[in-house]
C-alpha cells in the first residue's frame, strides 16, 4: 500500500532587477525603472529603499519626480488635532499634488493604495525583487 504524498511546494524563482550601486542612490534620492511594462519608482528615505508603481492612478504623472515631504493629519489619534507627520516619508505627485506614503504606497486621504516591491541591498547594489 503507497502513501498519496502532497504535491512538492513550488516556489517561484523571483526576478531580481539591479537598480543602482547604493552609493549612487544616497538619501533623498530615487530613480525609476521600466521593466517591461511597469515603471517603477525607487525611493531611499533616510537609508531604507521603497519601491512604489511608478505613475500616478490620476492622470499617470511619473512619480518618480515628486517631492518628499510630510504631510498634516488630524484624526482620533491627534484628538482632531492638526499635527505634521511622516516628515520626508510623503511623496507628493507632481501632477496634481496627491499624496502617497511612500513607505506603504497608501494615497493619504483617499482609498487607493499603490503597487509596492520588495527591495533589498546585495553586495553594495540596490537591487529590486519582482
Ligand atoms: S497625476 Fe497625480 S494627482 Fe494628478
Amino acid at each position: 500500500m503507497t502513501t498519496a504524498q502532497p504535491p512538492a511546494r513550488q516556489t517561484r524563482q523571483r526576478r531580481k532587477i539591479t537598480v543602482a550601486a547604493t552609493d549612487d542612490l544616497p538619501p533623498g534620492a530615487r530613480v525609476e525603472v521600466q521593466t517591461g511594462r511597469a515603471v517603477i519608482a525607487v525611493f531611499n528615505v533616510d537609508g531604507e529603499y521603497y519601491a512604489l508603481f511608478g505613475r500616478c492612478p490620476h492622470q499617470s504623472a511619473p512619480l518618480s519626480r515628486g517631492r518628499l515631504q510630510g504631510t498634516v493629519i488630524c484624526n482620533a489619534e491627534t484628538c482632531w488635532e492638526t499635527e505634521w507627520a511622516f516628515d520626508g516619508e510623503i511623496l507628493v505627485c507632481p501632477g496634481h499634488g496627491m499624496e502617497y506614503h511612500v513607505k506603504s504606497g497608501e494615497a493619504i486621504g483617499y482609498d487607493l493604495k499603490l503597487r509596492t516591491y520588495e527591495v533589498v541591498v546585495e553586495e553594495g547594489q540596490v537591487i529590486l525583487l519582482l
